[in-house]
């Protein structure tokens, strides 16, 4: 069952989206070299901690930590820790936050320090792809229609698309229904209609699309240890339009 938003409930998702994107655009400041993945961690349960919200990923289904950051070959849900970043890595940080019952859901690949062509271009590739999706979503226009044009995007630059995770309806819960694919699919999917709050995160890998998660019940790397990058945004229908609640450009601010 989606649930469809009203005007007021779109307001407070549109104010923990901004809390989410500019928590994220200052974690991003700390994608350098010699930066310890546990010091963006801190600074992000802090500095949501400080704005009176809850990291949500702390403690959801067990995840130890209060955000995801996941690391060159590693394509989503890695775990915090002592690692330190390195020239050339690429780091994606997903960061979710619970503002007045409400979640916001957002996540950017950076660049850390010089990075591989090879590497560049994935991520770009990433970048493009999210919004490849975001420009197929169309009030009653159908779900599947976002897959389709993220597929198109990816099969004409030669990335895979990961098949295993997908974006989801957002609101009071983390994962809400309908289930967002990235990919095409025959499978019939519901239509987007106003109201819908919903995020789109493709994960895009250079080699196979295969993956596999660690023992630690989390960490999702490529099978084949090829790069991987994902972008992801929370997006609202609304009699506005299309809204992207977690775009936010901060430099103008
Ligand atoms: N933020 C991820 C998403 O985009 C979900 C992370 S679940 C966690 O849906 F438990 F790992 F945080
Ligand atoms: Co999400
Ligand atoms: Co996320």
């Amino acid at each position: 069952m989606i649930r469809i938003k009203n005007r007021v409930e779109i307001d407070r998702m549109r104010k923990a989206c901004y809390l989410a994107a500019k928590t994220l655009h200052l974690a991003g400041k700390m994608a350098q070299p010699g930066t310890v993945l546990n010091d963006i961690n801190a600074f992000v349960h802090d500095y949501t901690i400080k704005n009176n919200a809850i990291p949500a990923p702390l403690n959801y289904h067990g995840y130890p930590k209060s955000v995801c950051l996941s690391v060159n070959d590693c394509v989503t849900h890695g775990i915090p820790n002592n690692y330190i970043l390195k020239e050339g890595d690429i780091v994606n940080i997903d960061v979710t936050s619970i503002l007045d019952g409400y979640h916001g859901d957002t996540s950017k690949t950076y660049l850390v320090g010089e990075v591989s062509p090879e590497a560049k271009a994935l991520v770009d590739a990433a970048h493009e792809s999210l919004w490849e999706g975001i420009r197929a979503v169309k009030n009653r226009g159908t779900f599947g229609d976002i897959g389709t044009a993220i597929q198109h995007y990816c099969d004409e630059h030669g990335y895979s698309i990961v098949r295993d995770y997908c974006g989801h309806g957002i609101g009071r819960k983390f994962h809400e229904d309908p289930l967002v694919l990235h990919y095409h699919s025959r499978q019939k999917s519901p239509r987007i209609q106003k109201g819908m709050v919903f995020t789109i995160e493709p994960m895009i890998n250079i080699g196979d699309f295969k993956v596999k998660t660690l023992n630690d019940g989390w960490t999702v790397l490529t099978v084949d240890g090829s790069l991987s990058a994902q972008f992801e945004h929370t997006i609202a229908v609304t009699d506005a339009g299309v809204e992207v609640l977690t775009d936010i450009d901060f430099d103008d601010e």
